[in-house]
C-alpha cells in the first residue's frame, strides 16, 4: 500500500539543526580539529559551519612562525564558506581538547561571525562532546555590523 503507514520526515526546521544534522555538525568540527596546525600553542580547535542551504564547511586553527598571523578555526571555516559563495549561516559547532570548559570563540571571531547576522547559533563543546548553544547576539551583544554603516 502506498505510503506504508509511515509518516513523512518532518520538514527541515528553519532554526537550530537537530538530530542527525546536529550530530554531523558536531562530528565535522571534531574531525576538523584533527587537522589543526598548532605547533606553537598545542591547542587544537575545530569548527564546522552549517549554511542556510544545509552544506557544512569545516575549519581548523592555522598557526604561523610569525605568531600574529595565526588564524582561528572559526574564521578558517567562515572564509572557506564565503569563498565558495555562501553568506547565510544557521549554526557553527566549535571543538577543542578542553575537558572542563566549553570552548568559546575569541572576540575577533565573534565580530567576523557577526558580519553575517546576529541570529544564528553557536554550539560550544567540551572534549566529551557535551555542548551548550548560544545565539550570536548573546556572545556579542550591542554589536556593530554592516547595517550600521548605512545610518549616517
Ligand atoms: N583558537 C581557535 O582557533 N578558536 C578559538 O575559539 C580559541 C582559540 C586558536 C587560536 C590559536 O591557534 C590557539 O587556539 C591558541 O589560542
Amino acid at each position: 500500500m502506498e505510503g506504508g503507514g509511515q509518516r513523512p520526515a518532518p520538514a527541515a526546521p528553519p532554526g537550530q539543526p537537530q538530530g542527525e544534522r546536529l550530530q554531523l555538525l558536531l562530528r565535522r568540527s571534531r574531525e576538523a580539529k584533527n587537522c589543526a596546525y598548532c605547533p606553537y600553542s598545542r591547542f587544537p580547535v575545530g569548527a564546522a559551519l552549517l549554511t542556510a542551504g544545509g552544506e557544512i564547511f569545516s575549519g581548523c586553527n592555522v598557526e604561523n612562525a610569525c605568531y600574529s598571523l595565526g588564524v582561528c578555526a572559526e574564521r578558517t571555516a567562515i572564509q572557506k564558506a564565503i569563498s565558495e559563495g555562501h553568506t547565510s549561516f544557521r549554526a557553527m559547532a566549535i571543538t577543542s581538547d578542553m575537558g572542563e570548559s566549553f570552548i568559546v570563540p575569541c572576540g575577533a571571531c565573534r565580530q567576523v561571525m557577526r558580519e553575517f547576522g546576529t541570529d544564528w547559533d553557536i554550539y560550544l563543546t567540551k572534549a566529551d562532546g557535551t555542548y551548550i548553544v548560544k545565539r550570536l547576539e548573546e556572545l556579542l551583544p550591542l554589536s556593530f555590523g554592516p547595517e550600521d554603516l548605512k545610518k549616517v
